[in-house]
């Protein structure tokens, strides 16, 4: 199937996220890598997207998950090799799935050469320039610079041992030590990363996805403020713009819009920019990075006039900057939805997790009904739709992973208060039993429970009512569908909501727990049964009319 060179296939597609990592594994080392992703090319036809997006597969010692990239133009040898890039690459689109890579612009590894140069160089050269380094308070420079705190833990500033081997000045990094932050004043480092966008856009890379795209630019002069945490909530959003969401920061985006625009069709990138969602339409606007992450739903409880209001809100968001909305229902770094849905409300995940899911309990079947339930009614919008690897198996969330198996930074720095992201990236199941469930031949890098065989490919393909034919069969139909961006809504009872787009095509979901009767139409798809003309609780159904 050939690529078309319509420069919006982007506004309405469906991207699938591959955590390359816990994919699949090729070589029997536990770790997914790029040639497993492409002997499971087929797989990826077979769900109708439009394209992926890969976290990052670039070298990096793993401080956190790949995010701490020593080479942005480079293949983890862990992971393959430029050549495996490219034949990747070329197979995923010979079936006309396009390809995001993950661009992580606002540190580097603490392995990156130029980190290495800079620890090597003296207080004020160039070399440390590129990063930010700065002198110690107290009388021997032997406290931070600031109170600031780290995504990842208690500082977001580490000592360096200076060349005499006397401890000397503090780096800054708002994630872990190794993942150190680059300073976006020094030219250098911008040249550096549009020549990293053109080496991948060269190679015929789509799209990029921007790691932490509102940190970029910060304002570091002195006396520097004092941050105690990085929630917008408790800090307030204006005393954070320090360090997040400057204006300078879209100058940046403007310069890479140039670039993108130098291939045919453009490429595009999306941004990941927690801040308040009024802001977002900056980060996605034509002129910049085209379009923004909508995290509403992450974080939105199972009620029907919460989804609406969130849906409302964002298409006028997009409508705003012109570009078009995009939704989530999970990603590496958050509770799978299932289990997200299938938890009591009021649910702390944290709490769950570190209880190893004991406390409160999972309804295992209520969550992947919610969560059907969800992706029909998300897939039925105007906007694009990012689907996280495993959900549409309808993997719940591996809550009892002992802390001596996990990756996550956060468990560690945190004083393992917190368990973190490993248990949705546990590697995939492909078979119902064997070697890590087909994953690969020998073992996976995170353990699988015993309950992921029956969440496997194996025993949800071809059978009618699996999550993975219902994927199948809505991503298909989506793609005739679609039409034009805009939706209207239906009255409907109580607990539920409807929408009808252009052409008839109309979204009835359920989200209370009693049966409904269907509106009026053609059952195109529903996401459980209907029976006698009534849509049972916790699901949708779409219909022509
Ligand atoms: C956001 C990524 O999604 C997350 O996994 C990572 O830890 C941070 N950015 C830091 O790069």
């Amino acid at each position: 199937m050939a690529l078309s060179n319509d420069p919006n296939w982007w506004r309405q597609a469906t991207i699938y996220q591959i955590y390359p990592r816990s994919f699949a594994d090729s070589n029997g080392d536990g770790l997914g890598d790029l040639k497993g992703v492409t002997s499971r090319v087929d797989y990826l036809a077979s769900l109708s997207i439009d394209g992926v997006w890969l976290s990052p597969f670039y070298p990096s010692e793993l401080a956190d998950g790949g995010y701490d990239v020593a080479d942005y133009r480079n293949v983890d040898p862990k992971l393959g090799t430029l050549a495996d890039f490219d034949e990747m690459l070329a197979a995923l689109h010979d079936r006309g799935i396009r390809v995001f890579v993950d661009i992580v612009p606002n540190h580097s590894s603490d392995q990156h050469e130029w980190f290495q140069a800079a620890l090597a160089a003296a207080p004020g050269s160039p070399e440390r320039d590129r990063y930010i380094f700065r002198d110690g308070k107290g009388e021997n420079g032997e406290l931070p610079p600031s109170d600031w705190p780290s995504h990842f833990g208690p500082s977001s500033w580490t000592r360096v041992t200076e060349a005499d081997g006397k401890p000397g000045q503090w780096y800054l990094h708002l994630f872990a030590p190794e993942q150190p932050d680059w300073n976006w004043d020094n030219e250098e480092v911008r040249e550096d990363f549009l020549t990293t966008l053109r080496f991948w856009a060269d190679r015929g890379v789509d799209g990029f996805r921007v790691d932490v795209a509102h940190a970029l630019t910060k304002d570091m002069s002195e006396p520097l403020p004092s941050i105690k945490s990085f929630d917008i909530e408790r800090q307030g959003y204006q005393s954070l713009r320090t360090l997040f969401d400057r204006d300078e920061v879209h100058e940046i985006y403007k310069t890479w819009r140039k670039v993108f625009n130098e291939y045919n069709p453009p490429r595009v990138a999306v941004a990941e920019a927690w801040t308040i969602t009024e802001r977002r339409p900056l980060y996605a606007s034509p002129d910049e990075l085209g379009q923004a992450f909508n995290f509403d739903l992450l974080g939105a409880p199972w009620k029907s006039k919460k989804f609406k209001e969130i849906i409302d809100f964002n298409l006028q968001l997009s409508a705003q900057s012109g570009s078009s909305s995009t939704w989530v229902l999970s990603n590496h770094d958050v509770v799978r939805h299932a289990s997200r849905y299938g938890l009591p409300k009021g649910t702390n995940f944290e709490h769950w997790i570190i209880t190893d899911g004991e406390m409160p309990r999972l309804d295992v079947q209520r969550g992947i009904a919610r969560a059907k339930a969800a992706t029909m009614l998300l897939l039925a919008l105007p906007g694009s739709t990012y689907i996280y690897q495993g959900e549409e198996l309808g993997l719940h969330e591996v809550a009892d992973l002992p802390g001596q198996v996990l990756q996550d930074p956060i468990w560690l720095r945190d004083g393992m208060t917190r368990k973190g992201r490993d248990g949705c990236r546990v590697p995939l199941p492909w078979t119902r039993t064997g070697s890590s469930f087909g994953f690969g031949s020998n073992g996976a890098h995170l353990p699988q429970p015993e309950w992921f065989g029956i969440f496997s490919v194996e025993a949800e393909d071809g059978v009618s009512g699996s999550t993975l034919e219902l994927y199948r069969a809505a991503l298909k139909l989506r793609r005739s569908l679609q039409t034009t961006e805009t939706l209207t809504w239906v009255d409907s009872p109580k607990k539920t909501i409807h929408f009808v787009r252009e052409g008839g095509w109309h979204c009835f979901t359920n989200f209370g727990k009693k049966p409904v009767a269907v509106p009026a139409g053609d059952v195109l798809l529903s996401s459980v049964p209907i029976s006698e003309g009534m849509l049972p609780g916790n699901a949708s159904v779409w219909l022509k009319a």
